[in-house]
């Protein structure tokens, strides 16, 4: 199988990206996936413009914007299952990430419904990574949990209008130093055993 983990983190061996690793880990104690690990800030991904070129409503037309974005949707395309992983910057998620998500839009196929008059009514959609598994990774500096309630709740809504299917969610709370989260077991272990998940077993 293949999987591409997506790292919404700008420190490199830090939190996010430890506990990723560990996700990977217990995915491939499973199963011998073959691992795209993309660093969203180390990326030529361009900021998404808000044009709407790429949705139904203009057509689905091709993304303006010339980057990395072109090979990486495609990639999606052929990946079995997805990682998220994200900081809690601002009781929100990274601005890379969040930035992934607008620019995944043209991956979903949407009808759009007119009435008789023309006038949308209504749309019907479908992405072309429907049904694919994810997991979501999320690390905060906080101790008090509800601070990356937000945070989760928008991570979920992307996942479900993407039509994947979350098999697992990592959290770790108390990160606000480097790679602190490399000391916490229970952390680690939860993150193993959502890549297990993630294999399908
Ligand atoms: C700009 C910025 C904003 C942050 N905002 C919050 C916050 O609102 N709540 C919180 O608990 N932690 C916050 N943090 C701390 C990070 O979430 C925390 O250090 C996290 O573990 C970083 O993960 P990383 O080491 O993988 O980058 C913030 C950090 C930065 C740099």
């Amino acid at each position: 199988m293949k999987l591409m983990a997506f790292v919404g983190s700008p420190r490199r061996g830090s939190n996010v990206d430890t506990l990723i690793d560990k996700v990977i880990e217990g995915l491939q104690s499973k199963s011998d996936a073959q691992v795209e690990k993309i660093y969203l800030y180390d990326t030529n991904i361009k900021n998404c413009i808000g044009c709407l070129a790429c949705t139904a409503l203009k057509g689905g037309r091709e993304c303006p914007l010339k980057d990395a974005m072109d090979s990486i949707l495609k990639h999606m395309i052929k990946t079995d299952a997805f990682i998220f992983g994200s900081p809690n910057h601002v009781h929100s998620m990274s601005a890379a990430l969040t930035n992934l998500f607008c620019r995944m839009q043209p991956l979903i196929k949407m009808d759009v419904i007119r009435n008789d008059s023309g006038k949308i009514i209504g749309a019907e959609s479908k992405t072309l990574i429907q049904n694919k598994r994810a997991v979501v990774v999320v690390s905060q500096g906080d101790f008090n949990l509800s601070q990356s309630a937000l945070l989760l709740r928008t991570l979920d809504s992307n996942v479900r209008d993407f039509g994947l299917k979350k098999v697992g969610e990592v959290f770790s709370a108390g990160n606000l130093e480097k790679a602190q989260v490399k000391d916490k077991e229970a952390d680690l272990l939860l993150a193993f055993e959502a890549g297990v998940r993630l294999a399908g077993a």
